[in-house]
């Protein structure tokens, strides 16, 4: 990796090593919240954006410069992995992502399919390329996917879900198809997540968004092993083509098994606000670096309040080395875009060593 790239505050808070103040970027800095990408939009279907890789490279670049923010997120979307494993995919205005035809039984589960991104996607690996081409030298390029559980949940409920009845039921009554569903989903993330780290990332982020409907018991019972072997797979791969970057774990609502998703391997723990960091992370032994976890709510409250919960995190956290700042979720639809350029700048400010 090139040198002002590893010697960047971001990888460096990756690998848990001092830095001149703590990195910032925020889940879904690209978004709808910001003019730059909504005229983009305009432009195209929000698939477009995820398959030309013109515009994803736009939509990123800018968002990370305007922010300021120490990293930038490729622009794509955790769903469109499923299209090639034969899910029915749509982007529906005011509606959200929706599967037309979706896992209802343990029959369906043999007509999913695994493929090769690098055969079926390559405009995602060309993106990462464009944007690594057009990112400043020192600003690290995070590659992503989801993980089982969420995947499962769109493929099962057929779109976003408050109560996961559904995948639910699924999970502990079809136990055998459900586990074969998961690993058609294991097989097909693990080469989509090395595809986009042979073009050119320098992290990878595993949104595990969903997963926090789940207890504990049920999230090690019938999730880990899957998520284990997602890891394991991406290190594997990586290892054998020379590289090793590091593996963000992200969950919303996980903070009664943070142990758990710590097993599986990741460098960098994600955590929401209902989860303090400094306590939490002093009790994951060997974990290095913790990213987190504002309530992206605050970002529409006036500065004075969204300063004081900026503080709270910071004060919780203490500058331990490591800490990487971001939202405990994704930035949402008309949060004030000032705020957002402001509190990356105060984050800058406050942390100053
Ligand atoms: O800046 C970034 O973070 C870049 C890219 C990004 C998007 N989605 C862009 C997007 C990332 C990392 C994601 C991840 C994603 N997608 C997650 C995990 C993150 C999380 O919030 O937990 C999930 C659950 C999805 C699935 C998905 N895609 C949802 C729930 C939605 C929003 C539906 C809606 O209309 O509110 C999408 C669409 C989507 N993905 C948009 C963006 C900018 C909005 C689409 C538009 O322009 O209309």
């Amino acid at each position: 990796m090139d040198e002002r790239l590893y010697n960047s505050r971001f990888m460096k808070a990756t690998r848990g090593e001092d830095v001149d103040c703590t990195p910032v970027w925020l889940m879904r800095q690209a978004g709808r919240y910001m003019k730059d990408y909504r005229d983009v939009r305009a432009r195209g279907t929000f698939m477009d954006l995820c398959t030309k890789p013109e515009l994803a490279c736009e939509v990123t670049v800018t968002a990370q410069e305007k922010l300021g923010a120490d990293a930038a997120i490729l622009f794509a979307d955790l769903l469109p992995v499923m299209i090639e494993m034969g899910f029915d995919l749509e982007y529906i205005e005011g509606k959200g992502p929706t599967i037309h035809n979706p896992v209802k039984q343990a029959a369906d589960v043999d007509r999913i399919k695994t493929h090769d991104p690098k055969q079926t996607m390559p405009f995602t690996a060309e993106s990462v390329r464009q944007i690594r081409a057009a990112l400043k030298p020192d600003i690290p390029l995070i590659g992503f996917a989801g993980l089982p559980f969420t995947l499962a949940a769109y493929a099962i409920e057929g779109g976003g879900s408050k109560h996961y009845i559904d995948v639910k039921r699924f999970m502990w009554s079809d136990t055998g198809a459900w586990n074969a569903l998961c690993e058609r989903f294991v097989d097909t993330l693990i080469p989509y997540s090395l595809m986009q780290i042979e073009a050119g990332v320098q992290a990878f982020q595993f949104f595990d968004s969903w997963v926090g409907s789940l207890s504990p018991q049920d999230y090690r019972e019938y999730v880990q092993p899957h998520v284990k072997r997602v890891f394991a797979g991406v290190r594997e791969g990586m290892k054998a083509m020379g590289k090793d970057i590091p593996l963000i774990h992200f969950g919303v609502g996980t903070a009664t098994f943070l142990h758990l998703q710590h097993e599986c391997g990741g460098d960098v723990l994600g955590m929401d606000w209902h989860t303090p960091i400094r306590a939490n992370w002093e009790k994951l032994e060997g974990l290095k670096s913790v990213q987190g976890n504002l309530d992206p709510i605050t970002l529409y409250a006036p500065w004075e309040t969204l300063k004081r919960k900026a503080d709270e995190v910071l004060d919780d956290v203490g500058n331990k080395p490591g800490h990487i700042f971001n939202l405990g979720h994704g930035i949402l639809p008309k949060t004030p875009v000032d705020n957002v350029i402001d509190l990356v700048k105060y984050v800058h400010e406050r942390t100053a060593r």
